[in-house]
């Protein structure tokens, strides 16, 4: 396996009184997707959000490139490569398309002109975009603005790319578009820790998936097995325990 690019171990999340990650070890090897599954509630959000330190891990550690990056502020995760689109997808509503797409590379060193030539690939990919994109993002509908949060994530060159819940809210046209990308991501050799609740789409598209209870990590395996697992199929791909 290649060497890893996340590697989280011991994890535990809290919010007050309430443990929402309990001690979670999760891998993402160079260039894998890892679909992470589970019920709402399961601490999924809570995993992701505690790699950019949106909320403090109370225990464990998480390395990124076999360095810790507890505490790392989230800019310089970014200037590493490690880029979240949060569920909900964070897009800033008031701002234009444009500069939505240029937020998404603040953290970046590099000449505007070369920001500039990524944001025009960006209009290239999603070509929604580029028709409004002096339009305030707010106006977009739900799929477009999930384009934008993708795109503006990829404004940051991300290495490690952390999607959580992209499909959600989305007619089923949009889910598909944003799977395509996800996979042409991943086919581009690009890491990617994919939450959703479309536990199908997911793990289709993983090389391994885990399953996460009640903030414990309760199975994990490669996509294909978690697709043909019984538990798998009977609680999270909707199939009657009986058949
Ligand atoms: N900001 C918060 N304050 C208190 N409890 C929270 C907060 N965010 C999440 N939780 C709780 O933590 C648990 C895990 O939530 P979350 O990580 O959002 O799950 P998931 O993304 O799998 O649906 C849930 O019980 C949820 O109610
Ligand atoms: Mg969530």
């Amino acid at each position: 396996m290649a060497s890893p690019i996340l590697e989280l171990r011991g994890l535990v999340v809290r919010y007050g009184g309430i443990t929402a990650v309990k001690g979670i070890d999760l891998t993402v090897a160079e260039g894998e997707v890892v679909a992470l599954i589970g019920a709402n509630g399961a601490g999924k959000s809570s995993t992701l959000k505690a790699i950019t330190g949106w909320t403090p891990a109370a225990d464990g550690s998480i390395e990124y490139r076999g360095q810790s990056i507890a505490g790392l502020p989230g800019h310089r995760l970014a200037q590493q490569g490690l880029i979240m689109v949060p569920e909900g997808r964070g897009i800033f509503g008031r701002m234009t398309i444009e500069e939505n797409l240029l937020m998404g590379a603040h953290a970046r060193q590099d000449p505007p002109a070369d920001v500039l030539r990524d944001m025009q690939a960006q209009f290239e990919r999603f070509p929604r975009l580029a028709q409004r994109r002096r339009q305030q993002a707010g106006t977009l509908s739900g799929g477009e603005q999930q384009m934008l949060a993708m795109a503006r994530a990829l404004m940051a060159r991300p290495a490690l790319l952390l999607l959580d819940e992209p499909s959600m809210g989305l007619s089923p046209v949009m889910v598909e578009t944003i799977f395509v990308l996800i996979a042409e991501l991943a086919e581009a050799g690009m890491s990617l820790l994919l939450v959703e609740q479309n536990a199908r789409l997911a793990l289709e598209i993983a090389s391994r998936g885990v399953v996460l209870e009640s903030g414990l990590v309760v199975l994990e395996g490669s996509g294909d097995d978690l697709l043909d697992h019984p538990m798998v199929r009977t609680a999270y791909l909707g199939e009657s325990a009986v058949n």
